[in-house]
């Protein structure tokens, strides 16, 4: 337990921003009930300190309404699927306990993380990493946890260590915003030459510093462009779909892989190539606490590093969504919840 920490009266009501999806509005109401808690469902009530956006998240109740209402029959959305916070109360056999500083990607199937209260689960969570402030954790969770799924569980990565990666080239696109930094960074501690994909010479100096080794600019060269060029890699991780990701066919070598995160790359398989033998996925991340725990091991020892792009008060959440929107973010949009 925090020594230190002091654990709020429980209110029966907190402020909550809620997505309306019949009108695509967002609202703070201010006197929502807090959320019960499941000690059957390894429930935790935590007390929120900051929240993050993942961009196109107010799409996934219309692209994935099954996965989204599973386990929120009320159909209630509440944005923001990062979490870093207080426990307040924990289930008897949880490893959390209440005022333990934890953080967490909550699973979408539950509103989110854009209130005071809210619920995570023990397979969720992971201690909050020592060295990180309340808005630095919040830019973790979902990021990390994709970026390493991406790497580690599809692209055929046996782990930080593998000594296979030794001479292997990996292609990440968007790779200044929130998921890419965490793709050039754990590709990078795995031994991979990372080439990342930038729109700017900011964003050039600042990819290498976390890991690149060489970089492509999406303003003046396209990745076909680029892969006639420069050589075809082992590995890309594709974060834009579209034309990008039909330049990506011609970037991977023959029997490589081909990782999407934003739609299956069979989507965008060009005419002249279907015969070519590439692995490749479109997956979604599931919340894995364990994973979160290594990522807070590499982060306390100072082998990567939180990303923010801003911080936003949670009156100011229009904002925030208008950033995010803007598609240039580089590092996580921060909602901070509590003062
Ligand atoms: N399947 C999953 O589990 C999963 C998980 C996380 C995210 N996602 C999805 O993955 C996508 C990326 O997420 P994210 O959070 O990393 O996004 P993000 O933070 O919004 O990405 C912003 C970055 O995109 C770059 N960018 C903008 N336009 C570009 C273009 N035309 N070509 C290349 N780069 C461009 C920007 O670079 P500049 O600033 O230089 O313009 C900026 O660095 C989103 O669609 C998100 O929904 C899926």
């Amino acid at each position: 337990m925090a020594a230190t920490t002091i654990i709020p009266t429980l209110p029966l009501t907190a402020k909550t921003l809620i997505f309306d999806t019949a009108s695509q509005t967002l609202n703070i109401h201010a006197s929502h009930p807090v959320p019960p808690s499941n000690p059957a469902k390894n429930e935790h009530l935590i007390h929120v300190q900051t929240t993050a956006l993942c961009t196109r998240e107010l799409d996934w109740p219309t692209l994935f309404p099954a996965a989204m209402f599973a386990e929120n029959p009320e159909k209630q959305i509440t944005p923001g699927y990062d979490l870093a916070g207080t426990v307040i109360t924990s289930p008897p056999a949880s490893p959390f306990h209440p005022g333990d500083e934890v953080y967490a990607r909550t699973r979408a199937s539950r509103p989110g993380n854009c209130r005071e209260y809210t619920i995570s689960r023990t397979e969720e969570m992971a201690l909050k990493p020592q060295k990180l402030s309340w808005v630095e954790a919040a830019t973790v969770p979902l990021s990390a946890i994709t970026a390493w799924q991406a790497l580690f569980e599809h692209a055929g990565v046996k782990g930080l260590d593998d000594p296979s990666t030794d001479g292997k080239r990996v292609l990440i696109t968007a790779a200044a915003g929130g998921t890419g930094v965490w793709l050039v960074q754990l590709a990078r501690i795995a031994g991979l030459h990372v080439v990342a994909q930038v729109g700017n010479a900011k964003n050039d100096k600042f990819v290498k510093e976390l890991g690149a080794s060489e970089t492509v600019n999406y303003k003046t060269t396209s990745l076909k462009q680029w892969a006639e060029r420069e050589g075809m890699v082992d590995i890309v991780i594709d974060l834009l779909g579209g034309k990008s990701l039909e330049d990506e066919w011609f970037c991977v070598k023959d029997e490589g892989t081909l990782i999407s995160i934003f739609e299956p790359p069979e989507n965008q398989r060009p005419e002249g190539l279907k015969n070519k033998v590439v692995k490749n996925e479109f997956f979604i991340m599931e919340p894995n606490g364990q994973q979160l725990a290594e990522v807070s091991r590499l982060l306390d020892e100072g082998q990567c590093q939180p990303v923010v792009d801003s911080i936003w008060e949670l009156e100011d959440y229009e904002g925030a969504f208008e950033r995010l929107n803007e598609g240039h973010a580089n590092g996580k949009v921060v909602i901070k919840v509590t003062e």
